[in-house]
């Protein structure tokens, strides 16, 4: 038997100061995407941006249903909307932040499962790896370098082959 340890580098910012001037402002239009969250049944927003080589900035926000199994999470909203107005366009990094009405969120955002996987597909897609921003309503700045740091082990398209 042997044991594998994982590790993961994660960059923290305590404050959006911080930040890059695009890496701000890419928060920031993650932040205005919230305004645009459709989450009558969980009152949870979420906002997403994406930053693309061509140097457009592409939000998202959840977006429910009262068939439950139909809400879509930012961040695939926004990288739909990305295939679909910039098909082909790498994408350098995506923002992540929420909204709870019941408590201020402190801790970093936290992409489900789908949406990870989604990513990681999205990097290998275009063979760019995407850097991740991830921050709650308040409080420090998480910084993935590449979407596989969100998923240790993925799964994808070379098992298929
Ligand atoms: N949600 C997202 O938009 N992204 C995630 O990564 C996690 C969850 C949304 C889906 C639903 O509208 C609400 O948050 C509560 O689950």
């Amino acid at each position: 038997m042997k044991e594998l340890v994982l590790k993961q580098h994660i960059k923290v910012y305590e404050t959006v100061e911080e930040l890059s001037d695009i890496d701000r402002q890419l928060l920031q239009r993650a932040k205005e995407a919230l305004n645009d969250s459709y989450s009558p049944y969980s009152n949870f927003k979420v906002g997403a941006a994406l930053l693309l080589k061509n140097g457009e900035i592409i939000g998202g926000s959840n977006q429910e249903n009262a068939s439950y199994p139909l809400c879509l999470c930012a961040e695939r909203v926004a990288i739909s909307a990305a295939d679909a107005m910039f098909n082909g366009i790498p994408i350098l990094a995506i923002a992540v932040t929420v909204k709870n009405p019941k408590q201020v969120i402190k801790e970093p955002a936290s992409p489900c499962g789908a949406c990870r996987q989604v990513m990681c597909e999205t990097e290998m897609k275009h063979r760019q790896n995407m850097r991740v921003l991830l921050q709650g309503e308040i409080g420090e700045i998480y910084e993935f370098e590449s979407a596989k740091g969100l998923l240790p082990l993925s799964f994808d398209g070379s098992y298929l082959d």
